[in-house]
């Protein structure tokens, strides 16, 4: 399978709740339309970046009532063409899960995936969002506490027959993996040492030689920069500060900038809007 993204169109998409300290539904509800309408385009950007950097995207609809699943790393984790569902730590988010199933269950159909699984009952986890596929090293970096369940790492790895790497995440502010932590395609990691707990860095310490690991500055994070998707040599994120372009150039990758405002106002950037399909855990 190519590169394929799984993206899901913003039809219903609004910031109508909070359920994390970077979501603005007073400044949505300002001009309702003018933001729709921006999003619609900033999201029209994301997908031809994408597929300038040889992406496969594959658009869905959402359902009514759920704004945020335009966030679809959240969705599950697909790997070697099984998808494990999230299941949702707040009630706002809990309605995807059935609408989500659904779209797994079409990928399915249409041979795009094997096998669609479940966590089991009271465990949480929300997807790719708090589990990034680190070819380099074969291992999956699984974040929890805000969202996912100290419990969820273990779950993962049983279920894909992987090592995992539990990160536990320290602030609210970053409350899912990747907003503060992004694996790049030659082995080099990105990550925002304050988003950690003291055991979650040195555990990305101690795998990460020092010469491959390069520290977001917290106007990266806040920029939501490091919520990126890396495709070969391309970096594809929000719009960055100068320094990390010229960071990520030297180590050989050019960036593409889009315009995610409107999604910044609910707490998500590039990588957290798609849902990569085609990784395998032998794959290059
Ligand atoms: N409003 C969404 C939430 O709080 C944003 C999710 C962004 N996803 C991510 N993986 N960072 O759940």
């Amino acid at each position: 399978m190519p590169p394929t993204f799984l993206l899901v169109a913003p039809t219903h998409y609004e910031v109508s709740y909070t359920i994390n300290p970077w979501m603005k539904p007073g400044t949505w509800s300002e001009n309702p339309a003018r933001h729709l309408a921006e999003a619609q385009r900033s999201f029209a950007g994301l997908e031809q970046a994408l597929r300038d950097a040889g992406g496969t995207v594959e658009t869905v609809e959402g359902a009514p009532g759920q704004p945020d699943m335009v966030f679809p790393a959240n969705a599950g984790i697909v790997l070697d063409r099984t998808a494990l569902v999230a299941a949702f730590r707040h009630p706002q988010r809990q309605g995807e899960e059935a609408p989500f199933t659904a779209i797994f269950g079409r990928l399915h159909d249409r041979g795009l995936l094997d096998r669609v699984v479940r966590l089991p009952q009271g465990v949480f986890q929300e997807g790719a969002g708090d589990c990034i596929w680190d070819r380099t090293r074969r291992l999956a970096w699984t974040g929890y506490g805000p969202r996912s369940g100290h419990d969820a790492p273990a779950v993962i790895a049983d279920t894909f027959g992987i090592d995992t790497v539990p990160l536990e995440l320290a602030t609210e502010r970053f409350y899912h993996l990747d907003t503060c932590f992004c694996a790049l395609p030659g082995g080099e990691v990105l990550f925002y040492p304050p988003a950690f707990t003291a055991d979650g860095v040195r555990a990305i310490r101690d795998r990460v030689a020092p010469e491959l690991l390069l520290e977001a500055s917290d106007e990266d994070a806040s920029r939501f920069c490091v919520n990126a998707v890396a495709l070969d040599r391309t970096v594809v994120m929000a719009q960055a500060a100068p320094a990390l372009k010229d960071r990520l150039g030297d180590r050989g990758y050019a960036v593409r900038e889009v315009e995610l405002s409107p999604f910044i106002l609910s707490g998500g950037g590039a990588y957290c809007m798609t849902l990569r399909l085609d990784l395998s855990t032998g794959g290059a």
